[in-house]
């Protein structure tokens, strides 16, 4: 399939799906996991255009372009394969990707392996990546590069001559400048996301470390705000900087929740756990996502309240991701470690079973059932740049008789803070209460949190998202520019921050 001109343009490392070869030889297309992928895919099938992206395993790959025409025929957009070679995909992506970035970015910068060759690595490959969207586009296209695989794109085309609008959303957090300055590569970062025309970030409180860092380490850098978008200028280029809070098609979720198959799925669940409230973790493995500090508030509410004993259960699946980074290997062992310990002190023989622990992807129908079945949802990360699993889970609550348990560190918590619990996810106590709280929450309560939620995330939704991002980029008059501010004071929490 080719794409007209004047047409969107999606850039990330990660395609919708990742070839995987079988055991026979042959390569075979694979759902993605994560959140990226579960926002773009509606927005390609709705407005077409092409996705460019590496079709990804961690070894070299024949030439797929034949398979990526088949799937482009099905799939309604153009799909472009960015070929990486193993040694690329271990210093560009496991490298600099997810051993530099992925964890200072979320705060962690102990868990981070400076290693000079992976920014050579990190160059090379976005290099690459600009060869194949200069070919693939023409100057009327919006290029929108996504996430933190890809910031240095923009620079690249610019270096080859492309003047086309390009646009950038980064997905993670945005780090605060203590944590940011430890980056050996800061200055040439920040001058490269300076390149592109608008900067997306996910909330007012990510902008705001976006800013600061740029007023801190490019001393020629003016910013100024116009209406919600802000003005960086430096060295002759103006940049527009917004936070727009990604979302997902609420629509879909809530249709294909209410379907007969998910609610007999659901029902499914309830009598192969019966008598107890369910509750309910879906997470990437990742260490961002605080999954054992979670088994320890769940191990904490057991030892507290034994009233609760027999009278709850966790769900806990782990989907499987970036199995070849050490880190994640050592993440699954602790996590099952812990299933086994709390099982292991709290089970009844022939009986109740604290933690149901599955390591595996769900099929959307799966996933869906899931979401129907569990009274609560436990989604505490240390730190996420949104977290769409709540969003879903909220979209999926059709009887809206359930409660949303929300780290205080996840973007989503910015606009779900009227409606969720929130906790500290450090806090192993107040996450044990907040579980003890749920339970007992009275239906009225449960029913006004829920509807709250769900409107939010309805009236915000990933069209939302897309239009307030485009607009952004294309419009003249700034001041006028309508996004809604996700600014909130939560416990006193000023996420919005000044600017
Ligand atoms: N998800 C998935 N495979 C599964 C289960 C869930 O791809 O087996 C999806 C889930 O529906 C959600 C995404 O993964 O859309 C997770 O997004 P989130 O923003 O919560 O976190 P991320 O994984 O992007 O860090
Ligand atoms: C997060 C990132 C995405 C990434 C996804 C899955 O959502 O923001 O860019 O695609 O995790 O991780 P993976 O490493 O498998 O692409």
């Amino acid at each position: 399939m080719q794409a007209k001109r004047g047409q969107l343009v999606v850039v990330s490392n990660r395609l919708p799906f990742a070839f995987r070869r079988e055991p026979s030889g042959r390569w075979r297309a694979l759902p993605g996991a994560g959140g990226l992928v579960t926002a773009l895919l509606p927005v390609l099938r709705h407005r077409g255009g092409t996705w460019i992206g590496w079709p990804g395993a961690s070894e070299s790959m024949p030439d797929l372009s034949q398979e990526l025409a088949a799937a482009s025929e099905d799939a309604g957009y153009a799909l472009r394969g960015v070929a990486l070679t193993a040694e690329e995909v271990r210093g560009f992506y496991e490298g600099f990707a997810n051993e530099v970035i992925w964890p200072l970015f979320h705060d962690l910068q102990s868990l981070c392996n400076f290693d000079p060759g992976y920014w050579q690595a990190y160059c090379t490959v976005n290099r690459k990546f600009a060869y194949v969207v200069r070919e693939a586009s023409s100057q009327e296209d919006f290029i929108w590069v996504h996430d933190y695989h890809l910031m240095n794109v923009a620079a690249e085309l610019r270096r080859l001559d492309v003047a086309s609008r390009i646009g950038f959303f980064l997905h993670i957090p945005f780090p605060p400048l203590d944590i940011f300055l430890k980056l050996p590569w800061r200055m040439q970062l920040l001058e490269a996301l300076l390149e592109y025309d608008l900067v997306g970030l996910q909330t007012v409180r990510d902008r705001h470390n976006f800013t600061q860092c740029v007023r801190a380490l490019l001393k020629d850098a003016r910013i100024e705000g116009r209406g919600q978008v802000l003005l960086a200028t430096h060295r002759g280029r103006t940049t527009r900087i917004g936070a727009f809070p990604i979302s997902i098609d609420y629509n879909a979720f809530m249709r294909q929740a209410a379907s007969a198959e998910v609610a007999a799925g659901a029902r499914e669940l309830h009598a192969l756990l019966p008598k107890r409230k369910l509750i309910l973790g879906i997470d990437r493995l990742d260490y961002t996502k605080g999954i054992p500090l979670r088994l320890k508030a769940f191990q904490n509410v057991l030892e507290r309240y034994p009233e609760l004993r027999e009278r709850i259960s966790l769900i806990q699946v782990v989907v499987p991701s970036r199995e070849d980074i050490a880190e994640y290997r050592g993440l699954k062992s602790e996590i099952e470690q812990l299933t086994g310990k709390i099982n292991g002190s709290f089970a009844r023989p022939g009986g109740w079973v604290p933690v149901w622990y599955a390591y595996r992807s769900l099929s959307r129908m799966e996933l869906l059932a899931y979401y129907r079945a569990a009274d609560i949802a436990l989604i505490t990360p240390l730190k996420d740049g949104m977290n769409l699993v709540a969003k879903e889970y909220c979209a999926c609550s059709i009887e809206e008789d359930c409660v949303l348990i929300l780290s205080e560190f996840a973007g989503a918590a910015v606009q779900l803070a009227k409606g969720a619990l929130l906790v500290n996810p450090y806090d192993i106590e107040g996450v044990a209460d907040a579980i003890r709280l749920a339970y007992q929450m009275d239906a009225a309560e449960r029913r006004a949190r829920m509807r709250r939620l769900r409107r939010s995330v309805r009236e915000h939704d990933v069209f939302w998202w897309v239009d307030a991002f485009l607009r952004a980029a294309i419009t003249k008059d700034l001041d006028a520019f309508p996004i809604a501010a996700d600014h909130h004071v939560v416990e006193g929490v000023d996420f919005g921050l000044p600017v």
